[in-house]
């Protein structure tokens, strides 16, 4: 897949799943605009590194100053937006706790990133997409909300609202030829999910597995096709869709 002189937006691009992706749109020839609450320095060192152009940007996605703020400085650096990444989330900080026992601001928070923050970013980009008569925006779900995680509903409830969220965008924005796909990964090994399971993360790693029918760990490189298959022409008429990358656990 080629993605010269396409300009493309990761958010949450700091670390993790998203500076993959980031390197990778990059590799392809896309010019990269990364984005994070954290210092997004190593991914601009990365998409450097593989030859392409970037620019990073301390944005909240919760807030639509700072989206609208992160659209325009893209606009202002590359003049387009071809392809949108909402991967910044709420996970690795998160309680995974049963529902009666989260707390109530957490709760709140994790909605605020997960689901508002993915509506600010579409917002911010959407008026450059509509006017090209073109774009992808792909919205990072999770297994959690399909195979019901047990133990975080705060987290699981946030990523259903995001493949809600994309299947009412997609009939919005297809008049435009603007297309909102999600992917959905099962576990992945990033340093987040460290965070979450602690010295449980190879027990969980193996349970994941058995349930999978094909008995691999994700890796974060595994993701990657999926995302970059959304954003590329080769979908040109795939919209609405969640793509489950879980080694087969639930079949839509
Ligand atoms: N790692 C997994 O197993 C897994 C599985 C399924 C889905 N996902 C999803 O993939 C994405 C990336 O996961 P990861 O493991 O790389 O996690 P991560 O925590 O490393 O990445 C999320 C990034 O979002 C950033 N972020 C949080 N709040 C923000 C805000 N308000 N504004 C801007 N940035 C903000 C964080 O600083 C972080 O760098 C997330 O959407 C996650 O829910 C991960």
């Amino acid at each position: 897949m080629n993605f010269k002189n396409k300009v493309v937006i990761v958010t949450g691009a700091a670390r993790g799943l998203g500076q993959e992706y980031a390197r990778q749109f990059a590799r392809r020839g896309a010019n990269v605009a990364v984005n994070d609450l954290r210092d997004c320095s190593e991914t601009l060192a990365i998409i450097e590194q593989e030859g392409a152009a970037g620019i990073q940007a301390e944005t909240d996605v919760t807030s639509a100053e700072s989206t609208r703020e992160m659209a325009q400085a893209v606009l202002d650096k590359f003049g387009r937006i071809d392809v949108l990444v909402n991967n910044a989330a709420l996970y690795g900080s998160l309680s995974f706790v049963p529902f009666d026992r989260l707390d109530e601001d957490e709760w709140d928070a994790t909605m605020n990133v997960n689901v508002k923050g993915i509506w600010q970013c579409c917002k911010a980009v959407v008026p450059a997409m509509k006017e090209q008569e073109s774009g992808s925006i792909v919205n990072i779900s999770s297994l959690a909300a399909t195979y019901g995680m047990p133990n975080g509903l705060h987290y699981t409830a946030s990523k259903a609202a995001v493949i809600g969220a994309t299947r009412g965008l997609a009939r919005e924005l297809g008049r435009y030829s603007v297309r909102v796909n999600a992917v959905a990964p099962n576990v992945v090994n990033t340093d987040a999910t460290g965070e979450v399971f602690g010295d449980k993360r190879d027990k969980v790693v193996d349970v994941t597995m058995s349930q999978q029918a094909i008995r691999k760990p994700l890796e974060t490189e595994d993701i990657v096709g999926a995302v970059l298959y959304l954003g590329s022409d080769h979908s040109k008429l795939t919209t609405g869709q969640t793509i489950m990358v879980d080694g087969g656990t639930v079949f839509l």
